[in-house]
């Protein structure tokens, strides 16, 4: 065991942990992304790949990702320099760590405009804005919503100024107190979105669409974003779990405490879809429609029911509670790091990222009105940075951290470290070191040669 402490603080207990693993993880990947990418890649069989890329790859590196972590007890860099040290291995790997804290910032930058959204469709629904309304005018709501950057930056800038003020309290008065509050108000409110959507629509429609496989319609670029959604909705590749872990107790296990995690985020991305879809189909609308599936379908469902008005208002402040606890994360590994770095206090460490975040974020919200043509390898601003972070940064930086876990890692270090049985760490060990790298491989070169 190591006694290092870290310099930011501790979670109170390993439930707490679960709590802030589980906000990280569960976000706007889960309610808003999960449905609308399961539904441009044609249901079935990409919810299957999905699932077992969560299985084979993102178990293995999200316990990777704590056991590094909680090893080095410090920013994803200078863990990963740390542990890398204690293995007599080389320092390079902290560019996982650099790499790392970039596509946070990149993620930040369009999530946050996303959760902009979503905090404009609480009001809106909340003051009964789509009452009785049609496919056709929540469309143009939402396109109004697209082509007027003013209110979008308005929601962004409410958005990062609620993140960086949990950030900036710390570990302790900030993450740990925010999670403690929102997470059980969010497990009630999904209950509620869940039962709704059983209620009110085509359920078994639904059901067959995510779970019916089709091979047919299991494309390369299916495959590559189900394996970059696995990567997105777990936070990992980037650090988010590596600094995390750091503030964990040195008594919980990492393998059981992780399982739980995967756990509870696959269950509510399921649970997501298993809400949306109904909708969906109960009212002849396409799943395939991309980003704004849950902002077009939702409202015109909640404003044509009873009570609809509430329980609309109420599920769009869930999500904006997912996507806060969420962005919290995205922002702290960058800013712990900067913090032990350059010897900032967190106040002005948060006020550089957090500016940096919002510019982002100020760029993405732009690409879908007065800079829309301003194409990136075809994409706009706000699709370039979905697309690099969720498929090539995030799966590359997981990648290289199941590499720096399963073989630079002293085998005797991640044992004792994550404290599961011989059998697990084994089976954990064959994952990182093969199964998990060779699979992201392949999915990489498959796609390129397409
Ligand atoms: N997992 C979150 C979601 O599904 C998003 C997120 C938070 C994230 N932190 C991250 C994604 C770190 C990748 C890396 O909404």
């Amino acid at each position: 065991m190591s006694d290092k402490k870290s310099i930011h603080g501790i979670w109170a207990s390993r439930w707490v942990f679960i709590m802030a693993a589980t906000g990280s993880a569960v976000g706007l990947g889960n309610i808003w992304k999960f449905p609308y990418i399961t539904g441009v890649n044609g249901g079935g069989a990409f919810v299957l790949v999905y699932l077992i890329c969560v299985a084979l790859i993102g178990l293995p590196i999200l316990m990777a990702e704590i056991m590094v972590g909680r090893r080095g007890r410090q920013s994803p860099v200078n863990s990963l320099i740390d542990v890398a040290s204690e293995s007599n291995g080389s320092t390079l790997w902290q560019l996982i760590g650099w790499v790392g804290a970039v596509a946070g910032l990149l993620i930040f930058g369009f999530y946050s405009v996303v959760a902009g959204w979503i905090l404009e469709y609480a009001v809106e629904m909340g003051s009964g804005t789509f009452n009785g309304s049609n496919m056709e005018q929540v469309g143009n709501i939402f396109n109004a919503l697209l082509a007027d950057p003013g209110k979008m930056l308005i929601w962004h800038t409410i958005f990062t100024v609620l993140t960086m003020a949990i950030v900036v309290k710390g570990v302790n008065e900030g993450l740990e107190r925010g999670v403690r509050i929102l997470m059980p108000i969010l497990f009630v409110l999904l209950v509620v979105a869940f039962g709704y959507g059983v209620s009110s629509g085509h359920f078994a429609d639904a059901w067959h669409f995510m779970f019916d496989f089709e091979p047919s319609k299991l494309t390369a670029k299916a495959v590559l974003s189900a394996l970059g959604h696995a990567f997105f909705t777990l936070s990992l590749g980037m650090g988010t779990m590596i600094a995390y872990g750091s503030y964990m107790t040195q008594k919980a296990s990492i393998g059981s405490t992780a399982v739980l995690v995967v756990f509870l985020d696959t269950a509510v991305a399921l649970i997501a879809g298993l809400a949306i879809f109904p909708i969906v189909f109960a009212n002849q609308m396409d799943p395939g429609q991309g980003p704004g599936l849950m902002l077009v379908t939702l409202p015109v469902a909640f404003g044509n029911i009873a009570l609809g008005q509430l329980f609309g208002t109420l599920f769009f402040i869930l999500v904006g509670i997912a996507a806060w606890t969420s962005s919290i994360s995205l922002m702290e590994p960058s800013v712990a790091f900067v913090v032990e770095k350059f010897k900032l206090n967190r106040l002005q460490a948060c006020l550089v990222l957090g500016g940096l975040g919002w510019v982002l974020g100020v760029g993405a919200l732009l690409s879908f009105n007065k800079g829309s043509d301003i194409l990136i390898f075809g994409k706009n601003f706000f699709d370039f940075l979905d697309y690099v972070t969720a498929n090539i940064m995030l799966p590359l930086g997981g990648m290289f951290i199941a590499l720096f876990a399963g073989w630079v890692v002293k085998t005797r270090i991640s044992r004792e470290e994550m404290s599961i049985t011989p059998l697990a760490h084994q089976l954990w060990l064959i994952l990182v070191r093969f199964i998990a790298p060779v699979l992201v491989l392949i999915v990489f070169i498959y796609n390129l040669l397409q």
